[in-house]
């Protein structure tokens, strides 16, 4: 028996039971049938039975059922251990009952000692449910706060790969633009003195060869022109111009040119934005897309060509490839095909002079390098937008002529104002969690109550369970079988009160094709800025009301 060690004072057993009685610790002794034979105010306190009713009762009714029989094996084992005294439980945690029948969790020691001969056992326990709760409260605070801060790292990530690919084009492009110079200075040497030699020919038979060489002179001329625009070494005559009066002037060529198996339709926003750049750069820019949409597209299919306003803010760039564009009002151009679609490892590299994965002779890969030069050195950017087997889109965007002005900043506020009527709740569906954890935010912004989910099927779960929903915004192209599309038909016959408005980076003409019966949805192009998606959700509602 442990030696005690107490002062007189307290060596005396009516004080010593009284310290027992009334500490704030459940003290509960029992015999060697496991009945209770002492049961203080703080074990009272701790498991809502009186002393009365505790006395004499088994241990058991403290545990909760499930404990039960694994407890008497532990008592039995501690009571022939050589420890007179321990801590119980795993990781010194228990978990006990109340006389209502819940449960706490509960620190407590166990102690052996003998009474006349007889075995006693006394429990002393705490109810540790606060610190529980604490601790629970901070893992969970900081199982979010890791997942913030894995997105935020992901987010970075993409950013710095972006600008790595850039950087290397911009590394690309000082190289090509030094050797497309000095080429475009001995191609003009040969060129002239070509045409000098044929001024001076006497004989017609030198006419061909002469020929053939100025003819590879021109083609020469054409490519080290493409490379220097690459390297953005062309000498722009920028204009302002309206990107609809371009895309008009130049698609019944494109109809004539691209063949009946190539559907080609255009969606002219009709108050577009003036832009400031070069005419002939923006027909060429169109002419390579629209042949790189053919070239995917071999058993024929789509091409759409689209304008429309780009209002580019922090979020937009969030979501966007395009993190090197300044925010502020450009005009995008898109053209879409319904072809093979690009693979990671090919879009990763598009944009990369002299890639290609043509045939020999077929391209030189320079289509693209030479739009993504033009358009950074007008002030823009370019990104694509592509899926392998459902096509690509390929979003040419320019700075608005005047800048941002006033007027637009003006506009913008007043059509954030107007778009934000109520706070709806609105039922978001997007399978890229990044996206889907950026439109949750944004919502909330606007002051809107949102519910999320991963996709069509989950979305269906919800809308059959609640009520309550507004607005279903859903994006369009989702992993796992059904798209926001099959979703927009099911609702229009299950759920026809509630509005949809989908999302894709796609445009609507093309998605429309897919669209099955009921009135098309509303789509709003990805990226958007957030007075767009407000926009966008009050002209869905409005609709709904007429
Ligand atoms: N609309 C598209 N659909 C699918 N893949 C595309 C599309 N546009 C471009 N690509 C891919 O990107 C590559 C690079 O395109 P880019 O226009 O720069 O060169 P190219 O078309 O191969 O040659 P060039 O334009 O010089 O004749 C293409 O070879 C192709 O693999
Ligand atoms: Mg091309």
């Amino acid at each position: 028996v442990p030696d005690i060690r107490m002062t007189t004072a307290i060596h005396d057993e009516r004080h010593f039971a009284r310290i027992v009685s009334l500490a704030a610790d459940a003290i509960i002794c029992v015999d060697k049938e496991h009945r209770i034979t002492l049961f203080n105010y703080g074990a009272e306190r701790t498991f809502g039975y009186s002393a009365h009713e505790a006395l004499g009762e088994p241990i058991e009714i403290l545990i909760p059922d499930r404990f039960r029989a694994g407890h008497g094996a532990h008592v039995r084992r501690f009571a022939a251990s050589a420890p007179a005294a321990r801590l119980m439980g795993d990781r010194g945690a228990i978990h006990a009952r109340r006389k209502d029948g819940s449960e706490f969790p509960a620190e407590a020691t166990i102690s052996r000692t003998t009474v006349n001969g007889d075995p006693v056992m006394t429990v002393i326990l705490r109810d540790i449910t606060p610190q529980v709760m604490a601790r629970e409260q901070l893992e969970k605070m900081v199982a979010e706060r890791t997942r913030e801060l894995q997105q935020e790292i992901r987010h970075r990530e993409d950013a710095q790969e972006q600008l790595v690919r850039i950087q290397r084009l911009e590394a690309f492009g000082q190289l090509t633009g030094g050797v497309a110079h000095d080429f475009n200075n001995l191609l003009t040497v040969i060129g002239g003195n070509l045409e000098l030699l044929k001024d001076r020919m006497t004989d017609e038979r030198q006419a061909k060869p002469l020929n053939r060489a100025l003819d590879a002179v021109s083609m020469g001329a054409r490519l080290t022109q493409r490379l220097l625009s690459f390297a953005r070494r062309n000498r722009l005559e920028p204009q302002v111009l309206d990107l609809n009066a371009e895309v008009v002037g130049i698609i019944d060529m494109l109809r004539r040119s691209l063949g009946e198996s190539i559907d080609i339709s255009s969606v002219l926003a009709p108050d577009l934005w003036n832009v400031r750049a070069d005419p002939s750069q923006v027909e060429n820019a169109i002419l390579n897309l629209a042949i790189n949409a053919r070239d995917a597209m071999p058993g024929g299919g789509r091409l759409v060509i689209e304008t429309s306003n780009a209002k580019v803010d922090g979020a937009f760039l969030k979501l966007s490839s395009g993190e090197l564009l300044p925010p502020g009002d450009y005009v995008r151009l898109s053209i879409s095909d319904t072809g093979t679609g690009m693979p990671p490892e090919v879009l990763a590299r598009a944009f990369e002079p002299f890639f290609t994965t043509k045939e020999p002779g077929k391209g030189t890969g320079l289509g693209l390098a030479s739009i993504f030069g033009f358009a950074r050195q007008s002030g823009g950017h370019v990104t694509i937008y592509s899926e392998v087997g459902s096509g690509t889109t390929v979003n040419l965007y320019l700075p608005r002529s005047g800048g941002a002005s006033e007027g637009a900043e003006a506009a913008r506020d007043a059509a954030a104002g107007a778009a934000r009527p109520a706070k709806l709740r609105i039922l978001v569906v997007e399978d890229n969690a990044d996206v889907r954890e950026t439109t949750i935010d944004r919502l909330e912004g606007l002051g809107h109550a949102v519910t999320a989910c991963d996709g069509a099927s989950a979305a269906m779960d919800i809308l059959g369970r609640r009520s309550d929903i507004d607005l279903v915004f859903s994006d369009v192209v989702m992993a796992g079988g059904l798209s926001g599309l099959d979703l927009a038909a099911w609702m229009a016959t299950k759920k026809p009160g509630i509005p949809v408005l989908l999302t894709s980076g796609f445009t609507e003409e093309l998605l429309a094709v897919s669209a099955g019966a009921g009135p098309k949805p509303r789509l709003l192009r990805k990226p958007y800025a957030t007075v767009e998606l407000a926009e966008a959700i009050a002209r869905t509602l409005d609709r709904e009301e007429r």
